[in-house]
């Protein structure tokens, strides 16, 4: 004769909802010289859950960092991304439950809207069993986004190099030597576009030159983690000397930071993150650069982080149907 435990059993496993959590790593675009093709995945990652019910509901649970600049309704980027895979899939659960935790600061040049896109794109295909590729999800990531900088390393790991062309987009993944960086994010709202517009259109053959020998400098720079070459090869001319000014006390962090250890310092994406490379001092790099931004009314948050290597992790299970 059964047990009441038993029977319980029963009746969860036959009340399973399908459940798939995807977990993104965060990222930082540009690195200086590489605008809008290299990027770097770091250990810091958004976590989302999407559980299929059987009632037709949508709702989305968030924790973590920056809760209310999330909208918990159908205007949700996590959503919003699924709901064009399935419709592009021609099915879509009855009601779904998104649980989405995050760790990566929102708008702040760490990739947290590639997290949104990615997730949404793989928790949807891999929901609805799906038969889009990695590489087909990367490509409407990429569309989405207009650029694959963050999306590409967040869904690989590691160091990336998108190349468009046309509306493809070829993706090289790039040695890189394992080590730590320094991220300190200032409590300051630069919104991609206004960091976008502030750009010119046209740029001097010069300034092309400058980028163009940096690029392949940092590469090897990092492959081989030369520290000594870091700080020109990740000088840029195409969007840093723009963007700076943009943020208050940024021109001084690359100087504190420099000034603490760094060898090498960018804007972290369009910013208002800083990105430090250093063989070591990544405290006293942290805090010299929190110090400025403190100097300038700005309180900040500061990691000191590992490469990331293995990119966007997917878990699906059959789980109990407790919503
Ligand atoms: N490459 C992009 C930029 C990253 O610098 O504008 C932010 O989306």
């Amino acid at each position: 004769m059964k047990s009441n435990a038993d029977i319980k059993h029963t009746f969860l496993r036959t009340s399973m909802n399908k459940q798939v959590t995807i977990t993104v790593p965060a990222t930082s675009a540009n690195l200086g010289p590489g605008f809008d093709c290299l990027g770097l995945a770091l250990a810091l990652y958004n976590r989302v859950t999407f559980t299929a019910v059987s009632t037709p509901t949508l709702t989305i649970e968030v924790t973590g960092l920056d809760v209310e600049k999330v909208p918990t309704d159908e205007s949700n980027l996590i959503y919003q991304t699924a709901n064009c895979l399935f419709e592009r899939l021609g099915k879509r659960p009855s009601g779904l439950h998104i649980q989405q935790e995050n760790n990566i600061p929102v708008g702040s040049g760490l990739g947290s809207s590639s997290t949104a896109v990615l997730a949404g794109l793989l928790g949807a295909n891999a929901l609805m069993d799906g038969t889009f590729t990695r590489s087909d999800l990367l490509a409407l990531a990429t569309a989405e986004e207009g650029h694959p900088d963050n999306v590409a390393p967040a869904l690989l790991g590691g160091l990336v190099l998108g190349v468009m062309d046309g509306a493809e987009v070829h993706i090289e993944p790039l040695p890189i030597a394992p080590q730590q960086v320094v991220i300190v994010t200032p409590d300051f709202q630069l919104l991609t576009k206004d960091a976008r517009a502030a750009l010119p259109t046209q740029i001097s053959r010069q300034d092309a030159i400058f980028n163009a020998s940096r690029l392949p400098l940092l590469i090897r720079a990092l492959q081989t983690a030369d520290y000594d070459k870091l700080a020109m090869a990740m000088q840029d001319r195409l969007h840093q000397p723009y963007r700076l000014p943009l943020i208050p006390g940024m021109a001084d962090a690359f100087a504190a930071a420099t000034a603490a250890g760094a060898a090498g310092v960018a804007l972290s994406g369009a910013g208002p993150s800083l990105i430090a490379f250093a063989p070591d001092h990544h405290t006293e790099i942290a805090a010299a650069v929190t110090a400025v931004f403190q100097q300038n009314n700005l309180a900040s948050r500061s990691w000191i982080l590992p490469i990331e290597t293995s990119g966007t992790q997917i878990n699906k299970l059959a789980s109990q149907g407790t919503i």
